[in-house]
């Protein structure tokens, strides 16, 4: 199978991250100025989601349709996937019918199995371990704020999750100091923190870990899948809440970001994203011009007639 993958920041080269990054920008201003650019008519992209979304759906949906093609939403409850069809079959078939496929799921598993069966593209949009379409968005949205992120220092407070783990890979592929401030028993991936070496430093304290920031982000404190353990980690998280008083204690030109959604009062105050250092509103859009560059470099124009 020769098709190329966005499983993981590093399934591309750091340029390739950054041309996907100058494009999206590209393609930003194209729609702001009401330029029409239709390269992926005929062009179907289907997506799979075994857990909720918002941005995610929106954003290919709408890029889709932006770029000249269309977009079909799976659920696996509707499909044979949820009455135990195998996944490298349905990899096959999908791959037979439709030009690139997205998955949001629980496994990470589940989208390497996907991929190696698949004779199309497949995207990540997200997973339990990454959550790499976001933190390209992520990127994108410092580079149009700040410049370059290379050499920076950026903060992640909170839970080590998919999003944690998405930023020690970009650390690594963008070239910034990465400092996470977690609870004990909530670090994120061993293996990445391995592979990221002294990129990356671990600390219990959020103001150490936010002092000279320039990018400080977070997360929620439970991730979807796992609700049952939210009342725990409400208490184990309560020192990590963003507010704009951690905020002062950061470098003078800082930028906020989440991902998004937002639990205020809890991970963040009531008033974070109100401040003006807070981009997180820019960060949500550019899901759609990031993404609008990714389905371009992965997906094949079709040939005329
Ligand atoms: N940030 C993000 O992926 O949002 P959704 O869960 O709404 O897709
Ligand atoms: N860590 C969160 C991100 C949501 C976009 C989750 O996995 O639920």
């Amino acid at each position: 199978m020769s098709a190329r993958h966005f499983l993981s920041l590093m399934d591309c080269t750091p340029q390739e991250l950054h041309a996907l990054i100058r494009r999206g920008i590209e393609l930003k201003e194209l729609r702001e100025r009401g330029v029409l650019f239709e390269p992926l008519k005929n062009r179907i992209l289907g997506m799979i989601f075994e857990k909720a979304s918002t941005r995610t759906r929106l954003s290919f949906e709408a890029g889709m349709i932006q770029l000249g093609g269309q977009a079909i939403f799976l659920s696996p409850r509707d499909t044979q996937l949820g009455r135990g069809e195998p996944l490298s079959d349905t990899a096959i078939v999908m791959s037979r019918m439709l030009d690139a496929v997205m998955i949001r799921t629980y496994s990470h598993s589940t989208l390497t199995e996907f991929a190696a069966h698949s004779s199309v593209p497949v995207i990540n949009g997200l997973s339990d371990d990454l959550h790499p379409c976001q933190v390209l968005a992520d990127m994108m949205t410092y580079q149009e704020h700040r410049g370059s992120i290379a050499g920076k220092t950026v903060a992640w407070v909170g839970d080590g999750n998919n999003m944690c783990n998405t930023y020690i890979e970009a650390a690594i592929q963008f070239d910034f100091q990465l400092k996470v401030a977690c609870p004990d028993g909530f670090c994120p991936s061993a293996r990445l923190l391995e592979l990221a070496g002294d990129r990356v430093q671990i600390t219990r304290d959020p103001v150490e870990a936010v002092r000279g920031a320039q990018l400080v982000s977070t997360d929620v404190w439970a991730s979807m899948g796992q609700e049952e353990e939210a009342e725990n980690r409400l208490k184990r998280f309560r020192p990590y809440q963003v507010s704009p008083a951690l905020l002062d204690q950061a470098a003078s030109d800082v930028v906020f970001m989440h991902c998004l959604p937002a639990h205020r009062g809890e991970e963040i105050s009531e008033d974070l994203l109100d401040d003006p250092r807070s981009i997180a509103w820019d960060q949500a859009e550019n899901r759609l011009h990031a993404q609008k560059a990714l389905l371009e470099f992965l997906v094949e124009p079709a040939l005329r007639a």
